[in-house]
């Protein structure tokens, strides 16, 4: 516990927040790395991925959604949250078919950093293997469903930062699916451009550059020297 005002504990170590800072934008500020998915400090939080899950004075929630508290005695690095954390990895692995030897993304991913960093050795769960539209008809982009975990960043970025609505989901419960805004649903028929902020927070393979892929050589990939937990603040984050 510990009495310094705009000050809680996390992990036991205090950290320094700005009045109206959730729990996750403080840690990341701070340098701590909460695991997470769905949240970018560039956009509201959105609460979907559940992989920022904490233990705040005994009770478990998304520290992407919960304010920072003067006082407040977080718990993030516990072997209980990590196994949550893992579990909730697997059951994106599943659900989607993301098959890494085969993904462009593959080291500059942040689903597969974090099953790294928390030492996802094998998926567990039955495979869905659910077949799901690949739309290429954008002259720059392609839109691969099987890979989107639903994050909705690029519907945040599209709505929030274009002005442009490109992007939303639709359907329920594991029919939900990524829907594109245009009088197909293609893409290409849509008014989303390559210089656009949606085009840029796809944290998985979902929405990727065409002609991009495995430019980087192994070992020169975001993910490939440093872990996520400790090369967020410099590469991705800020
Ligand atoms: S396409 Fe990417 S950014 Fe958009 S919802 Fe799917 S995973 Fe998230
Ligand atoms: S980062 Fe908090 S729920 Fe996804």
């Amino acid at each position: 516990m510990t009495d310094i005002p705009n000050t809680f504990n996390l992990d036991g170590e205090p950290i320094r927040f700005e009045p109206g800072e959730t729990i996750l934008q403080a840690a990341l500020k701070a340098g701590h790395f909460i695991p997470h998915l769905c949240f970018s400090p560039e956009f509201k939080p959105h609460g979907s991925c559940k992989l920022c899950i904490v233990v705040v004075n005994n009770r478990t929630g998304s520290s992407c959604a919960m304010k920072a508290l003067p006082g407040l005695e977080v718990q993030s690095d516990t072997p209980d949250l990590n196994h949550r954390r893992r579990t909730l990895l697997q059951m994106l692995f599943v659900e989607g078919n993301h098959f890494c030897p085969g993904c462009e993304k593959s080291g500059n991913c942040k689903l597969q950093a974090l099953a790294y960093d928390l030492e996802m050795f094998n998926d567990h769960f039955t495979h869905f293997f659910q077949p799901r539209e690949v739309d290429a008809s954008h002259p720059d982009f392609f839109l691969d469903r099987n890979r989107c975990i639903n994050c909705e960043l690029c519907v945040r970025a599209s709505r929030d930062v274009d002005g442009k609505d490109v992007f939303g989901l639709a359907g329920r419960g594991r029919n939900s699916h990524l829907v594109v805004n245009s009088p197909s649903g293609k893409l290409g028929d849509s008014t989303f451009a390559k210089g656009d902020k949606a085009a840029e927070v796809c944290p998985v393979g979902a929405l990727l550059p065409k002609g991009q892929g495995f430019k980087k050589p192994i070992g020169a990939r975001l993910y490939d020297n440093a872990p996520i937990s400790q090369s967020f603040g410099v590469k991705e984050e800020v």
